[in-house]
């Protein structure tokens, strides 16, 4: 079980995370002017975001992608991101969540794109995975909510064509019991999944993004709060508040590192 799920908090009657809350969260952020003003603010960039990846990360990542590329972006949300991939570079991409609110704005906006741009409904632990032979498959800090890191890797890695890559982006904290080891690069739990299964690959460091991405999240949230409330989505503003101070002390403590990883598909691992 990773860091993000072990300090989840309970709100109202639905589990932070869970499909219900990712559907709430997602119908009320797409209205939002206030989330849109946060985003902005937080990310660089609004596009209607609920990870930790900034506008400088998010140029790297699609300077990493080429045009016709046939790409799976899993936990894909609302799909802004989705979008803005295959805008800036011509990749041909299928975005998948969970969430089917969010899905179902995803598919509304992007109809006339169809022969790109899709989406589809799809749980990622319990569900297989649509399609195969993808040149990359890529997750934005949505690896955390997939279960066991070796099982998922196996998973998405099955659905590679040969030569093609995975892209993850992805956190990691230090708590009390870890060494500290697991903030360097090569010693982190997607290194440790990774190193275990024999893949190459390298990894980008976005620690200095991550760290200022919580610190802002956590003053926007609190600057912001009082246009959340008047347009009543205090559950918005609610919903940030409950990991952003979690994550802000990681940053101050040093405690907090984020990595992109670029994986080669590995031909030698069966199956799952
Ligand atoms: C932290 S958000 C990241 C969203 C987006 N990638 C971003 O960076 O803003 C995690 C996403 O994973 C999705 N998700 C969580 N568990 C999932 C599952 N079991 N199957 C599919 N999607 C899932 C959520 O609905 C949510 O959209």
């Amino acid at each position: 079980m990773n860091e993000l799920m072990n300090h989840t908090a309970e709100m109202g009657q639905m589990e932070m995370f869970s499909r219900a809350w990712y559907n709430e969260y997602f119908r009320r952020a797409a209205e939002s002017p206030a989330h849109s003003r946060f985003c902005k603010a937080v990310y660089g960039i609004d596009l209607c975001q609920h990870g930790m990846m900034d506008i400088e990360e998010m140029g790297f990542l699609a300077s990493l992608l080429s045009v016709g590329e046939k790409v799976l972006e899993v936990g894909c949300s609302n799909g802004y991101i989705t979008e803005y991939l295959h805008e800036k570079t011509g990749s041909h991409i299928l975005g998948l969540d969970y969430a089917d609110a969010a899905i179902a704005q995803a598919q509304d906006r992007n109809r006339d794109k169809a022969g790109t741009l899709n989406f589809q409904c799809v749980d990622l632990i319990h569900d297989e995975l649509p399609g195969d032979d993808y040149d990359v498959i890529l997750a934005i800090d949505s690896i955390y909510f997939m279960g066991d890191y070796n099982k998922i890797l196996v998973k998405l890695n099955a659905r590679l064509r040969p030569g093609g890559r995975m892209i993850i982006a992805a956190f990691q904290v230090k708590e009390e019991h870890d060494s500290d080891a697991i903030l360097l690069p090569g010693h982190t739990r997607m290194d440790q999944a990774l190193q275990a299964l024999s893949f190459r690959y390298v990894q980008h460091d976005f620690t200095p993004n991550i760290r200022n991405h919580w610190i802002k999240n956590y003053q926007f949230s609190r600057m912001l709060q009082p246009e959340f409330a008047d347009e009543g989505n205090a559950f918005l503003c609610e919903a940030r508040m409950a990991e952003n101070g979690w994550f802000k002390d990681h940053a101050e403590r040093g405690t907090l590192v984020r990595f992109m990883y670029v994986i080669e598909h590995n031909a030698d691992l069966a199956p799952c």
